[in-house]
């Protein structure tokens, strides 16, 4: 049994609870201003009330393109792929961009992972550029 849990600004103890979801363990800072940030949304998935996997995603607006929604980051915990987790996530994410009037959602994956681009495919996501990331390291 999935289920999906929203998390809140006043929920930032669930991540407590979840953190070895995430790449690193989430900062407390980080993660109370990312909760209280507008347009920054997190979802929590457990599977018979253990958590198993996250999605994030934040709202991205454009004076000529008005809002859409980014999908950050997504990972199911080894032992709970390939039974409908991620499904149930992008599809938890998508809903609650319609209901914020998101014209679209977009995210960007490694070319060399073949695992998460036929998943995202076969959960509706449609493959399109061959655009290049490039970053700008801001700290000393
Ligand atoms: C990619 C990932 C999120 C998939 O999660 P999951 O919960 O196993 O996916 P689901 O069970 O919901 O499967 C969704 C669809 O993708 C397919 N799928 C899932 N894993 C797959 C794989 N390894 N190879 C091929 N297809 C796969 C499923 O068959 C399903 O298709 P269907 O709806 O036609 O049956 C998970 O493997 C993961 O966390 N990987 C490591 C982190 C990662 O790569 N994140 C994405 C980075 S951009």
């Amino acid at each position: 049994v999935t289920e999906l849990r929203w998390v809140g600004p006043q929920d930032a103890d669930v991540l407590l609870v979840a953190g070895a979801l995430f790449d690193a363990a989430p900062d407390p800072q980080w993660t109370a201003e990312f909760l209280a940030r507008s347009g920054h949304h997190l979802c929590i998935a457990y599977v018979d009330g253990v958590p198993a996997g996250f999605i994030t995603g934040v709202e991205l607006c454009h004076p000529d393109k008005g809002t859409e929604m980014y999908l950050y980051e997504l990972g199911v915990e080894e032992e709970y792929r390939e039974k409908g987790v991620e499904h149930a996530l992008i599809s938890a994410l998508a809903g609650r961009a319609k209901e914020r009037g998101c014209y679209g959602m977009w995210t960007l994956t490694d070319v060399e992972n073949l695992a998460a681009r036929r998943s995202y495919e076969a959960v509706g996501g449609t493959e399109r550029g061959t655009q290049l990331t490039l970053d700008w390291q801001l700290t000393d």
